[in-house]
């Protein structure tokens, strides 16, 4: 088994140590190798996405990615820019499913800014699309409008769209993540506006006639939006679109009152995948030593999961940061009064001494 390791920016280096510590400390070993991707990809070869880099990562049995993106790159030309790398990995991977869950451990009950009673015990799953909708449809960019009130003008311009295929297989992964949870569905469109979400909406309705057991409903975004804050427990499994599901996944993040503690991952429709925590490359905190590695960590236990089939060792792990954080270790994201701060190393450390127990 071969794991490609891309740090990429910000944090990422730092969080992806400790996460390659963890997975060197499991009885089994994995062979690693190592890519620049993002701005470091740039820096050292002159694009985001480094043929070499794109090719490790295609030849590996899983890709682990930390973050990219740094203000330095923010003026360079889209295409160049760090996040094209993690897009362009997601488009050439064919990763069309995104599985990022958003679950709230009882002992960060307090780190939430909603109320304990609406959050406690929150346990969901977004399911987000990743390789179709208004990301990646053509054409797009920058015209003279042609005709409409503002003719002649220069508008900007994207185009949305899903193919049947493209709804169908996310739909068939949101389903059978429904049955091995609650039995529960929730699909989210805008089928009231867009025609690209009336037909998603028609064909997630024929695809549930293979799935009788599991209960599906259909909300349109807004309203998935005010419910995930007013009542988040009443979702077991979400699906949407690429673009609602990028909004959505990172309001679900903060009902659990840090981005740092979740994993995810992208899968193709072989379950090889690409597994990354759900925050970004935090810039501003970068090379201090503070950075939460546990979303890291927890996304290489869905690694082994789901793209190794090891189960039993992402058991271990994810126990591992049950425990840590029951013995009050804290990063300060999720630092609160009485429990113990600590460093992204420290962090590292703790998961690796509960693993050897
Ligand atoms: C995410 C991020 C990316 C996205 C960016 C970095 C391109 O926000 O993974 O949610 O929009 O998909
Ligand atoms: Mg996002």
């Amino acid at each position: 088994m071969k794991i490609a390791i891309l740090p990429g920016d910000g944090i990422g280096p730092e969080i992806i140590e400790q996460a390659v510590r963890v997975l060197n400390a499991l009885d089994e070993k994995f062979e690693m190798e190592t890519a620049p991707v993002g701005g470091a990809g740039y820096t050292a070869h002159g694009h985001p996405l480094p043929d070499a880099t794109l090719q490790l990562a295609k030849d590996a049995d899983a890709v682990l990615f930390g973050a990219v993106g740094d203000w330095q790159f923010d003026t360079l030309a889209r295409p160049m820019r760090p996040e094209q790398a993690i897009l362009g990995l997601r488009k050439e991977l064919k990763l069309f499913a995104n599985l990022r869950p958003a679950i709230l451990y009882p002992e960060l009950a307090g780190a939430s800014t909603l109320k304990p009673e609406v959050v406690s015990g929150l346990d969901i799953l977004i399911i987000r699309e990743l390789t179709g909708d208004i990301y990646f449809g053509q054409p797009r960019g920058v015209r003279i409008a042609v005709d409409g009130p503002f003719a002649g003008e220069r508008e900007g311009f994207d185009t949305m769209r899903y193919a049947e295929t493209e709804i169908r297989r996310i739909a068939h992964v949101a389903f059978k993540a429904a049955r091995q949870r609650g039995n529960r569905l929730t699909s989210v469109d805008k089928a009231n506006v867009l025609e690209t979400f009336q037909f998603w909406k028609e064909i997630v309705t024929e695809v549930h006639a293979e799935y009788p057991d599991v209960a599906l409903d259909h909300m349109y975004v807004d309203n998935a939006a005010m419910q995930l804050v007013r009542a988040p427990k009443k979702f077991d499994v979400i699906v949407t679109g690429n673009m609602f599901g990028d909004i959505l996944s990172d309001a679900a993040a903060m009902l659990t009152g840090s981005i740092g503690m979740l994993p995810s991952a992208s899968l193709d429709a072989n379950d090889k995948g690409l597994y990354e925590p759900s925050h970004g490359s935090a810039p501003d905190i970068a090379g201090k030593g503070v950075a939460n590695p546990l979303a890291t960590i927890l996304s290489v236990a869905m690694m082994l999961r789901f793209s190794l089939q090891r189960p039993e060792q992402a058991d271990r792990i994810e126990a591992a940061v049950k425990a840590v954080l029951a013995q009050g270790l804290r990063t300060p994201d999720i630092f609160e009064a009485g429990t113990t701060r600590v460093g992204t190393r420290d962090m590292g450390d703790a998961v690796v001494r509960a693993l050897a127990r």
